[in-house]
């Protein structure tokens, strides 16, 4: 038997979209106003799901308190009121909502021991959100 949990968190931060691999122009025409150099903040919904089974003894699929400390500490601490241009994960790639996400899975799926981290969910605005679930297909 395998049940899902979803709990939702909150950060702000601050991006500019701009591509390195791209001309001034190019990236006006790709982002728009989100390439404006001053950049624009913000305030992300994050929802992660883990999954497995219900344990017999606590009745949970994990520990909210086990989940919330971690989440605090390596993902909301590490962007909470960030500019997400200036940090190492984004010299490389673009800080989009796409690429904050893939990270922000990464560091759960692997890092976090008590259970499957399998869905984040990243609302940049009211009007979308990106999901990564990982490269792997996921084991049923
Ligand atoms: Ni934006």
């Amino acid at each position: 038997m395998k049940a899902h949990l979803t709990r939702r968190y909150h950060f702000s931060a601050s991006h500019r979209l701009h591509s390195e691999v791209m001309s001034p122009e190019e990236n006006r025409a790709t982002y728009g106003k989100c390439n404006n150099p001053h950049g624009h903040g913000h305030n992300y919904a994050l929802e992660i799901t883990v999954a497995g089974p219900v344990d017999a003894a606590t009745g949970m699929v994990c520990n909210l308190v086990d989940l919330d400390g971690f989440v605090q500490q390596h993902v909301l601490a590490r962007f909470q009121l960030q500019n997400l241009n200036t940090l190492p994960e984004f010299t490389r790639q673009v800080p989009t909502t796409e690429n904050l996400c893939t990270i922000i899975y990464d560091v759960l799926h692997h890092g976090f021991a008590p259970a499957r981290v399998e869905k984040v969910r990243l609302e940049e605005t009211m009007m979308n959100a990106f999901e990564y679930a990982g490269a792997e297909p996921l084991r049923p």
